[in-house]
């Protein structure tokens, strides 16, 4: 049976696609950031029992799209300041349609043999803007987590090939380093690969947030003379929480000296690596064996893209290539390039697409302008912040991410207690409000809250209007703060 609609027909349902799209975008300037509603009203359209009878398409899209995209946080908006999300480009937009109209799997070049030859080029292309030079070395992943799991694999195999067949029972553990500001996914990546979140030595942080080397160095030399096997270092070029960037030329000269893997996450960060004003931060990241970077986080590219990129091509090959009887169509070759023979994954999205036709339609330059104007923004957000009698910065703003608390001028003296429920306070009411929308962490035992701009549609104009509404939002709070507390 046939699924396809007539053509004039599927015309209509693409522009009524394409007008929820558009009329999602024209509306951003006033939207919501985030909705009010409970869980309830957003699961209730959707506890339907399957159909047997399906619905008209048309409906589909006017019946649920609005009510989705009205249930879904904006980070297309220029007011989102949480997590570290892009706003996503209109040029990935298109290319995702592109993308699944042509529907084609980027397993196998004599499957997708355009598709194949455009993820080398992005690949290439994002080891270029971030200055990494890898050679071909490197594949598109689903996000930062995956990118940091693959450069881990990697090391594992080139440190200790016999795990792969014998595991690592009977083996010297294998240790890895990295600060204790490093994102949650390396512990995850640790224990899928066996290793055991027990031998990722979380090292001590100086006070701007980067690692203390010389304790790491020491900790390499503790575990070595103890008979374990040290084997990766993993540095950090923009932390998380406060985007704080590792020394890695120094990472690199203890990796040098003790003959271990060098991965670095720059899942957030390593997009800026070649920005004025910011680049000789990230010197020695070229030195990484491996680098993870992700295409939609300050790229703009749409979710999913992120990009392992590794120096060790044929590691990288030797540990995802399997031969299977069905799959042996056609020869190998270096001319016909299977990214199968490179990735975990054998059914692959065409995902190049959108990250390729990023980087062609805009260039290194205007994004790199975007990255730019980011990190202007919020180093002028953090020089508001330290001018204001009833703001404090908790961390440097080292590159888009500004830590910081309310601290009320005027009233009460405040504890450090009441500052934490006040901050937390001040978050909840900020996104129950919807006007802007930015999360928290915790800085040494303190409360923080923590915007953080990867959003090219975001001017002065709502950072400025963010901490008015913080200063605002938070008054309220502090002048009712007897019953709150
Ligand atoms: C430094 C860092 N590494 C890794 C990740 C995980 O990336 P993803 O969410 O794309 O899996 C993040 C996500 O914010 C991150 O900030």
């Amino acid at each position: 049976m046939n699924l396809d609609f007539e053509p004039e027909r599927f015309r209509r349902l693409l522009a009524q696609a394409s007008e929820q799209v558009l009329s999602l975008h024209a509306s951003l300037p006033r939207s919501r950031v985030t909705h009010a509603s409970s869980p309830r009203t957003v699961a209730e359209p959707f506890l339907g029992i399957l159909p047997e009878t399906g619905m008209e398409p048309e409906a589909v899209i006017q019946d649920f799209i609005p009510f989705i995209f009205e249930h879904s946080t904006l980070n297309l908006s220029p007011r989102f300041f949480a997590y570290i999300m892009s706003g996503g480009s209109q040029v990935g937009v298109l290319a995702d349609l592109l993308c699944a109209g042509l529907n084609v799997n980027s397993a196998k070049w004599h499957l997708a043999s355009a598709a194949a030859e455009v993820e080398r080029t992005a690949v290439r292309w994002l080891g270029e803007f971030i200055g990494y030079r890898s050679g071909p070395g490197g594949a598109l992943v689903s996000g930062g987590s995956e990118a940091n799991l693959y450069g881990l694999r990697v090391a594992r195999d080139v440190h200790a090939p016999d795990v792969r067949e014998q595991g690592l029972a009977g083996s010297r553990p294998l240790t890895l380093y990295a600060s204790e500001e490093t994102h949650s996914c390396i512990t995850k990546s640790v224990e899928m690969l066996g290793l055991g979140s027990s031998h990722l030595r979380k090292v001590p942080v100086h006070a701007d947030f980067r690692v203390d080397v010389d304790r790491l160095e020491q900790a390499v030399r503790r575990d070595a003379n103890a008979g374990l096997k040290p084997f990766c270092i993993v540095g950090n070029a923009g932390t998380v929480n406060t985007g704080a960037v590792d020394d890695l030329e120094a990472l690199a000269d203890v990796a040098e000296r003790h003959g271990l893997w060098f991965h670095v996450d720059g899942a957030y960060g390593a997009a800026a690596a070649r920005v004025e004003g910011v680049r000789g931060r990230f010197k020695g990241l070229e030195r990484a064996d491996s680098v993870a970077l992700d295409p939609h986080k300050w790229l703009q590219v749409p979710f999913e893209a992120g990009c392992a990129l590794i120096r060790d091509w044929d590691g990288l090959r030797r540990a995802f290539t399997y031969s299977a009887a069905y799959l042996q169509a056609r020869s190998d070759s270096e001319e016909r390039w299977d990214w199968m023979g490179h990735t975990f994954q054998l059914s692959r999205a065409f995902r190049a697409l959108k990250v390729w036709m990023q980087l062609q339609v805009y260039g290194s330059g205007k994004l790199r302008a975007v990255i730019a104007d980011n990190l202007q923004l919020m180093q002028q957000l953090g020089a508001e912040v330290d001018a204001a009698c009833d703001f404090e910065r908790l961390a440097p703003v080292s590159l888009s991410i500004l830590c910081f608390r309310y601290v009320p001028s005027v009233g009460r003296r405040w504890d450090e207690a009441s500052l934490d429920m006040l901050n937390a306070r001040l978050l909840e009411e900020c996104e129950r409000r919807g006007q802007f929308f930015l999360t928290g962490t915790r800085l040494r035992g303190r409360t923080a809250l923590r915007a953080c701009l990867v959003n090219h549609r975001t001017t002065a104009a709502e950072t400025h209007g963010l901490l008015a509404h913080l200063r605002s939002v938070g008054e309220e709070l502090a002048a009712s703060w007897e019953g709150g507390a």
